[in-house]
């Protein structure tokens, strides 16, 4: 996975991303909302905000920037702009070098992100940096469990799954091994569990 196919490919979902996935991922959506507990006056960082889906679920009094490598998908989430009560601004930029400054948000929202950018560990880095002392991050994604390898069917799966945008194969263990914050909160999510919200604390 890099970024030129990334933002091809998703340059392909933005039309029809919401129409397809919307569904799917609305109970996860809102339980990764609810494990962020945003309070009114709180400034959040939604890392990869695609078509904006996340945007609907804010509490009113929220200030938020969401961030993405694709004008196409960040076009759709303009679409769904304004959000009663929140004040929302659009960026166009890599999860793995976020044009924002250190310690700037009470909360990172991860969702649908680590499966995606090339490297995993340096976006949840970037959020680590934007994130103020004691801030928190929430985690929606699918991972493979840690200490396991993918089957055969889940390798072949992902050679297809890739080429569409997404990668079935990390570990959020060793995403997270080597960066200074704990998992506090980690719940299974849809698809049996293959998805999972996670909430993280430096
Ligand atoms: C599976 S979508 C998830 C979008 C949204 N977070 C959601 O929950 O629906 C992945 C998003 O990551 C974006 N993306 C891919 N690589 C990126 C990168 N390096 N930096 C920022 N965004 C990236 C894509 O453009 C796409 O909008």
């Amino acid at each position: 996975m890099n970024n030129r196919w990334n933002r091809f490919v998703y340059r392909l979902w933005a039309p029809i991303y919401d129409a397809v996935l919307e569904r799917l991922f609305r109970q996860g959506r809102r339980r990764a909302m609810e494990r962020l507990g945003l309070q009114a006056g709180e400034r959040v960082c939604l890392v990869g905000v695609g078509t904006g889906a996340d945007l609907l679920y804010l509490p009113e009094g929220v200030t938020g920037i969401g961030v993405d490598l694709s004008e196409a998908m960040l076009a759709q989430a303009e679409d769904k702009l304004p959000i009663a009560g929140c004040e929302i601004e659009l960026r166009i930029g890599d999860a793995q070098a976020l044009p924002l400054d250190d310690e700037s948000f009470d909360a990172v929202l991860l969702n649908l992100i680590l499966s995606v950018v090339p490297d995993p560990a340096l976006c949840m880095s970037e959020a680590l940096r934007i994130l103020r002392p004691g801030g928190r991050i929430v985690v929606f994604d699918k991972f493979l469990p840690d200490g396991t390898e993918p089957s055969l069917a889940r390798r072949l799966s992902n050679l297809v799954s890739t080429r569409l945008g997404t990668d079935l194969n990390r570990r959020l263990g060793d995403i997270l091994s080597e960066l200074p914050c704990k998992v506090v909160h980690d719940e299974p999510s849809i698809l049996g569990g293959m998805y999972r919200v996670v909430l993280l604390r430096t």
